[in-house]
């Protein structure tokens, strides 16, 4: 079991009153899954993420992630659970323009303290891994769409992390290319042995992924996988 939400209730102010984003959550994604969550916006997705991610601090119930309970730790321990286990990639790429592909890796392994040799050869690795071999030294206004999103996948596993929180990856990509950017996140959380919690609005990808769940007004239910497009 890799990453373990239960019983997780989150509210947000909401005028004289609270409202319930997240409402009993329960989820259970192990390493080696993929797992997509659904469901229409404002519903809680993005929550819990930010719940799962230790951005936020539920009103209550646990997050535990390879078997420590991981949701009330302080600022700093925090911080560095985030940096050892957790991978986030964004709906928008989030790179940073100046950079190089290569750069935007080295730039974590820096921030982890390590030499500028071992981080440049981690990075080219990790990115010719994912296909990017002929974009090494391409600034994002030199990639495509998808390239760019294969690099801000290539930066969340630079700490080769236990856990992969992926908010609407494919939402600026067409079809095929979103098809390639899902079977990706499969083979990774497989290969290396990740657990992956994907929030998608792209129903057409869901026979690529190991379970999916629906979000309706914070409250998370599984979901059948159609299977029958193939
Ligand atoms: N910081 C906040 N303060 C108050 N309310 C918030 C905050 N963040 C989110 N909400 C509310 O919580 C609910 C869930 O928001 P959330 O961002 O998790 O939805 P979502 O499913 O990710 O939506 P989308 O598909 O549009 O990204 C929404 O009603 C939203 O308005
Ligand atoms: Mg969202």
């Amino acid at each position: 079991m890799s990453i373990n939400l239960h019983d997780i209730v989150l509210t947000y102010p909401d005028g004289d009153n609270r409202l319930r984003a997240l409402d009993d959550v329960d989820l259970h994604v192990r390493r080696g899954e993929l797992v997509a969550v659904t469901g229409p916006s404002g519903s809680g997705k993005s929550s819990l993420l930010a719940v799962a991610g230790l951005l936020t601090t539920p009103d209550s119930g646990t997050v535990t992630i390879d078997g420590t309970d991981v949701t009330r730790l302080d600022r700093g321990a925090r911080t560095d659970m985030r940096r050892e286990k957790l991978g986030f990639v964004f709906q928008q790429s989030n790179l940073l323009p100046s950079l190089t592909a290569t750069e935007q890796l080295q730039m974590i392994t820096h921030l982890g303290g390590g030499s500028v040799r071992d981080s440049r050869a981690r990075a080219r690795e990790l990115l010719c891994s994912l296909g990017l071999e002929g974009q090494l030294d391409r600034r994002p206004n030199q990639l495509s769409g998808g390239q760019r999103q294969r690099v801000a996948i290539a930066r969340s596993l630079v700490n080769d992390p236990a856990v992969l929180l992926v908010d609407e990856p494919t939402s600026a990509l067409d079809e095929e290319r979103s098809r390639e950017i899902v079977a990706l996140l499969a083979d990774i959380s497989r290969e290396r042995q990740v657990a992956t919690v994907m929030v998608t609005h792209d129903l057409n990808q869901l026979d690529l992924v190991d379970s999916a769940y629906e979000m309706h007004s914070g409250a998370l239910r599984p979901r059948q996988i159609a299977t029958a497009a193939n």
